[in-house]
């Protein structure tokens, strides 16, 4: 299973201050060094933390994948084809929220979200869809052409009743089975961190996960190199 790093949180501790430091581009170079399988970004309408700047910048200093987190929105789809990142993953984007608060209603954004698809697309940029656990948006995923999903892990990594865990994980586990059955590649993310990670990686059609905010909250204390050093060996105690 890939890690993928998020580095989002550098670039919102940069914009504190609207200073140039600390550069989420050196950030990004610590990852890849320590072993991270890519890196993920979000340029978010606001810009409130990664700036155009960034994303330009980690497009031609990334030697691993570069995930694109975008909104489908046509100022978005413009940026990433020029940019042109190894993917994107097309989110839902509040301006109020603190985070990524769940997947995309891929019903109620078919419009939207095939037409961005279809765009990254023929531009050659694979296209990942952040989606809710719940096969039928893995069929609506298909339907509009999406190579990969990422499932939504936030419910489950904010859930304190066992029983309510194994529910969500159970969910969790026949999404990520029947997406890989119908040739999707399967990502996972949102509030992972050192100790429910174990679940998810248990998980074995998952593909890749994406973490952010755990690993950047221990590199304040360890450094960006332990924080994911730690967690790829975590990982690697139960998947290769
Ligand atoms: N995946 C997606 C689609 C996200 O929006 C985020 C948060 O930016 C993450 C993964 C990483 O979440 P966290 O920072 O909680 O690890």
């Amino acid at each position: 299973m890939r890690l993928c790093i998020n580095i989002d949180h550098i670039a919102t501790l940069r914009q504190a201050r609207l200073e140039s430091e600390p550069d989420p581009v050196l950030a990004a170079g610590i990852c890849e060094l320590a072993g991270a399988d890519g890196i993920v970004c979000h340029l978010r309408e606001d810009r409130r933390h990664i700036l155009d700047r960034d994303v330009h910048i980690l497009k031609q200093t990334v030697k691993t994948k570069l995930d694109l987190e975008m909104a489908a929105t046509d100022e978005m789809v413009k940026i990433a084809c020029d940019v042109m990142p190894y993917m994107a993953t097309l989110v839902p984007e509040k301006r109020q929220e603190l985070t990524t608060e769940g997947g995309l209603d891929l019903a109620a954004a078919e419009l939207k979200v095939s037409a961005a698809i279809e765009k990254l697309k023929d531009a050659g940029i694979k296209t990942s869809v952040f989606i809710e656990p719940d096969p039928e948006s893995v069929d609506l995923a298909i339907e509009m052409g999406a190579d990969m999903i990422e499932i939504h892990t936030g419910k489950f990594a904010r859930l304190k009743d066992p029983l309510e865990i194994i529910n969500e994980l159970e969910k969790i586990r026949q999404t990520s089975k029947i997406a890989k059955e119908l040739g999707m590649g399967v990502n996972a993310g949102h509030g992972l961190n050192y100790l429910n990670i174990t679940a998810i990686a248990n998980i074995s059609e998952i593909d890749e996960v994406s973490i952010g905010h755990s690993i950047i909250a221990r590199a304040v204390f360890t450094g960006i190199e332990n924080a994911v050093k730690d967690m790829l060996n975590i990982i690697r105690r139960i998947r290769q």
